[in-house]
């Protein structure tokens, strides 16, 4: 009996172990997110297992969780939804069926997952969709693009703006009963990443005549070269997003050589090419006051990292939109921003709202004081968060009267 009952104690106590993370107290439906959290992390270690033991790479078992959620597309009394191509890029394609004799307004939506795992097919990514669709009256096109570690940079990129300019043409916004002055491009996490660079590219694309109207950039990452700004240091542990998974996603982003990641690791991977780059993302410049907190600048070291020269796409603006003057930046479009105060991203979109506002781009910053990284995934039954609600209530609401 008393064997048992102790064995039982331990057992709790290692499952209560393991079950806690360093959810901060004014986050809402703390302890969904913390069983949400110890399942990614059981994830997580099995990855790590299976690719220490050779059996498999650690994103293939992570795309298990996209597998996992994966929905079929299914039209609903308000929205007819297929699977399509445009472009020989595979996208899902949401077209409202209220008032069919009225232009529409459209998005083009660019699914999160660190470039290397998530599907415009899985329920959370669906849902959104359709529900932008139903309650917009808009045209959605969620893009799958190619995911690492098969395919690196700039395939992803390449796919997404492939879509874009198929869908940007005239002929085909009348196909589908668009308004061209009403197209807006939006993403989060990986997928924010893709839609600002796409912005910043169509800006100088004399081959597309249709403007996009809005940009949304929800928690994006935006720049490659310091990967010790504050957000990183406070939310290195926090759920959904730690501080190695993302490294982990941007070191696949551009190679399989693991040197590239152990570099990240500890900031060491900033190219010696890149010394001119710094000011753009000099986080004690860029930062309100209240984010720096008491963290102290350093410039990231670079003294001879290769890395510039190996990965090219480190320093290439269609991965780190950030890493650019103030001209590419002038012209573009009306920006919406969500940051989320307990995420490794938020100093990224933070400072991409001031380097925008600097170069005269109408910005709304929408921060979310108690919110972590993914927040807008969580929408369906049973993985609800009330922080996901809110923000995507948020955002459709922005949308609906600024698109
Ligand atoms: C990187 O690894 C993935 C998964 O193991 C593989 O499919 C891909 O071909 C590799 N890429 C290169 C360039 O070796
Ligand atoms: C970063 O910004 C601070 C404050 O504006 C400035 O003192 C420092 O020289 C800058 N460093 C770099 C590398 O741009």
């Amino acid at each position: 009996m008393g064997i048992k009952f102790l064995g039982l104690l331990m057992v709790s106590v290692l499952v209560a172990y393991y079950l806690y993370s360093p959810v901060p107290e004014n986050v809402e439906d703390c302890w969904k997110l913390m069983l949400l959290n110890a399942v990614l992390r059981t994830v997580g270690h099995v990855a790590t297992i299976a690719e220490k033991l050779g059996f498999a790479n650690y994103m293939d078992v992570m795309m298990k969780i996209t597998i996992i959620e994966y929905t079929p597309p299914a039209s609903d009394e308000k929205v007819i939804v297929t699977d399509t191509k445009f472009n020989d890029v595979p996208v899902r394609l949401y077209v409202p069926k209220g008032q069919p004799d009225t232009l529409k307004r459209a998005m083009i939506y660019l699914h999160g997952g660190g470039w290397c795992v998530g599907g415009s097919g899985m329920k959370s990514y669906d849902f959104l969709s359709r529900w932008t669709s139903e309650k917009l009256n808009a045209v959605v096109v969620s893009v799958d693009y190619r995911l690492a570690p098969k395919y690196h940079f700039p395939a992803q990129f390449e796919d997404v703006y492939a879509v874009v300019k198929y869908f940007l043409q005239s002929s085909v916004l009348d196909q589908y009963n668009v308004d061209s002055s009403r197209v807006c491009v939006s993403g989060d996490s990986a997928g924010g990443n893709l839609a600002a660079a796409v912005a910043q590219q169509l800006l100088h694309d004399p081959e597309v005549k249709v403007k996009l109207k809005i940009q949304v950039l929800i928690y994006p990452a935006l720049q490659t070269i310091d990967l010790d700004l504050p957000s990183y240091r406070e939310n290195e542990n926090m759920p959904i997003l730690p501080k190695s998974l993302m490294v982990r996603f941007w070191s696949q982003y551009f190679t399989n050589d693991t040197s590239l990641k152990e570099a990240m690791e500890t900031n060491q991977h900033g190219p010696t090419e890149s010394s001119g780059l710094y000011k753009f993302v000099n986080w004690s410049h860029w930062l309100p006051e209240r984010f720096k907190k008491s963290h102290i600048y350093t410039t990231p070291s670079h003294g001879s990292s290769k890395f510039g020269q190996k990965y090219p796409g480190l320093l290439d603006p269609r991965a780190a939109p950030l890493l650019v003057d103030e001209t590419k930046l002038r012209g573009l479009p009306l920006t919406y921003i969500i940051t989320c105060q307990y995420d490794v991203l938020r100093d990224d979109g933070i400072m991409y709202v001031s380097r925008l506002r600097e170069a005269g781009v109408p910005v709304i910053h929408d921060h979310v004081e108690d919110a972590v990284h993914g927040a807008i995934s969580f929408l369906t039954s049973p993985l609800t968060l009330s922080m996901g609600q809110k923000m995507s209530n948020n955002y459709i609401e922005w949308l609906n009267e600024n698109l």
